[in-house]
């Protein structure tokens, strides 16, 4: 049986403050390093122009809001978020890799993105969807900050497709990874969190009609990596 998580604004920051400090180091050895490639697929997909404007909401620590300014010289970025600490480490890397001039960071919910109409050409959400209380609000809010035609790539987890992968994938997601998780972080519950609200979240094909349904248009979902992971792409609906 699925149960639903609790994703309280409130409870959900205060779960990404307290595990700030060892975020990266986590996720590089959870995913044995195969998240910078997933956002590296997410930054493939939104096919920048010169000179875009990007969001990347729920940034996080800032790594794909890295690896997009990093690939796309001329691109400025805002990463939206409502965890301070997060932001924090997201901050210092980017002071560090020389970015403060094209990244910017922002705390706020994905509920009210603190952005004006129209005025981003491509936005980003990688493994940040799944936390946010309304989903289906903040895709609202995601279409009213991109331009019309604009393109919004989606990363989330799902569960690996072939039978025998997915029974051990199931055992590390569910076991091993909350154990690591515990040890590393010191926080009992985040890591247990993690595999409860990806069991919670629409299979693929349904979470392509919910974005279908809140102002995009060629939604697809691309399964990556057996299915671990789906990137989601997607295409502001063009005004009518
Ligand atoms: C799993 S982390 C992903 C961070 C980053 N995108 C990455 O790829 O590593 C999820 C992030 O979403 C943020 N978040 C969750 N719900 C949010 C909301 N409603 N508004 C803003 N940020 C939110 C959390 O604070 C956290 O930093």
């Amino acid at each position: 049986m699925t149960t639903t998580p609790d994703k309280t604004p409130a409870r959900i920051a205060g779960m990404f403050d307290a595990i700030a400090p060892r975020y990266d180091l986590l996720n590089r050895v959870l995913s044995a390093g195969l998240d910078q490639r997933w956002r590296q697929r997410a930054v493939d997909a939104l096919a920048l122009s010169p000179g875009s404007r990007v969001l990347d909401l729920c940034t996080g620590t800032a790594d794909l809001a890295i690896a997009i300014a990093h690939r796309h010289g001329d691109a400025s970025v805002a990463g939206v978020d409502f965890s301070g600490a997060m932001l924090r480490f997201g901050q210092r890397k980017i002071r560090s890799a020389q970015l403060g001039r094209r990244i910017h960071l922002v705390r706020g919910d994905a509920a009210v993105i603190p952005l004006a109409d129209a005025t981003c050409d491509a936005a980003t959400i990688a493994f940040g969807i799944r936390n946010v209380s309304e989903p289906e609000r903040a895709l609202a809010e995601l279409a009213r900050v991109l331009r019309p035609g604009a393109r919004l790539a989606i990363l989330e987890f799902g569960q690996p497709r072939i039978p025998g992968i997915r029974t051990l994938y199931s055992w590390y997601f569910r076991y091993l990874l909350p154990a690591v998780g515990r040890l590393v972080s010191h926080h009992q519950s985040a890591y247990s969190y993690l595999p409860a609200s990806v069991g919670a979240f629409p299979p693929p094909a349904e979470f392509v009609r919910t974005v279908e349904g809140h102002g995009f248009v060629s939604v697809r979902a691309v399964p990556l990596t057996l299915g671990i992971v789906s990137l989601y792409e997607a295409t502001r609906r063009p005004s009518a």
